[in-house]
């Protein structure tokens, strides 16, 4: 599973069932619960992460299976070892690789080195498929957007390095009728900006998706939108980026927008959104984080 765009409406309505079926059941009540016995899946993570990382490692144990964790610092990386004879080593002591790589082809390039299903865990600014079946998850489950096709409206903010949202558009994309509008929170200048729109020409194309700064949102007396969607500025990614990110979901955006929107975020958050909102219900990406590992195992039951 290496991209959104490889996905097809059987594959989302099957991890979307299986995600809400793990997720009624309570923690190992089902009959998948050996599915995974006698099978290692590795992870390997090359950039930091905690909930994606955890959550493929709750899911594997929570179906009987056991994890091999790679560590860059206690293996032969340091010696020199090249990516490419740590893959060949690494499949042979496992059933399935998760992968995560700060270069964006890094990923695809394993998948045709080893002979054992790869999982895309993030890529550089590229993709993170099981995150965006996650938040499409999440969606789904408050409103519904992809079994009922609604006409719900969407605010995405955050820049156009977030892996997070370039996955998720992709499936909003191809699965949704949703009305998509994304600010764009950096100052990135406007040749990059029309390079990204290059992926995404559904931007160009059509009235129901737009594209807009931080002072569209500034002049709004109502935030009119079901669910937003945040990510945190994705400063690793850029060189001397001056940007400084500010807090844009505060007491001012609560007020205005909708009392029964839905604030959605893949976390970790900086200071994008104000922490002492943490109990206003609409809120909700505690919640989307606990169904990360519902979501992986969906994903896992897939493979095996
Ligand atoms: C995201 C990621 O790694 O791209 N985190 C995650 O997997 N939940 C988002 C981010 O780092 O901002």
């Amino acid at each position: 599973m290496l991209s959104t765009k490889e996905m097809n409406d059987n594959f989302i309505n099957q991890i979307i069932h299986n995600s809400s079926y793990f997720e009624s059941k309570s923690k190992l009540d089902f009959k998948e619960k050996d599915l995974l016995k006698n099978k290692i899946v590795a992870l390997l993570f090359f950039e930091p992460s905690t909930r994606t990382m955890f959550s493929f490692q709750s899911a594997v144990y929570r179906l009987g299976g056991n994890v091999i964790i790679y560590s860059s610092d206690y293996s032969s990386e340091k010696k020199g070892e090249s990516l490419n004879d740590t893959l060949k080593s690494i499949e042979c002591y496992c059933d399935l690789i998760v992968m995560r790589h700060p270069e964006k082809k890094k990923v695809e390039e394993a998948s045709k080195i080893v002979n054992i299903p790869v999982i895309n865990a993030g890529d550089g600014d590229k993709e993170h498929p099981s995150q965006a079946l996650l938040d499409l998850y999440t969606m789904d489950y408050y409103y519904k957007i992809y079994s009922l096709k609604s006409y719900n409206k969407i605010l995405i903010i955050g820049d156009i390095k977030s892996r997070t949202i370039n996955s998720l558009l992709n499936l909003l994309f191809k699965f949704t009728n949703c009305l998509i509008n994304y600010v764009i929170i950096d100052d990135s200048d406007r040749q990059e900006i029309d390079k990204w729109l290059e992926k995404f020409p559904m931007f160009n194309n059509n009235d129901l998706y737009k594209l807009s700064n931080l002072d569209y949102l500034n002049n709004l007396n109502n935030i009119d939108y079901d669910i937003v969607y945040m990510t945190r500025y994705q400063k690793e990614r850029y060189e001397d980026n001056i940007y400084i990110p500010k807090c844009i979901i505060d007491k001012n955006f609560m007020d205005r927008l909708n009392r029964n929107s839905i604030i959605l975020h893949p976390l970790p958050r900086n200071n994008e959104i104000d922490k002492d909102l943490d109990n206003d219900h609409r809120i909700l990406f505690f919640d989307q984080m606990k169904k990360g590992v519902f979501v992986r195992m969906a994903i896992l039951k897939h493979f095996f």
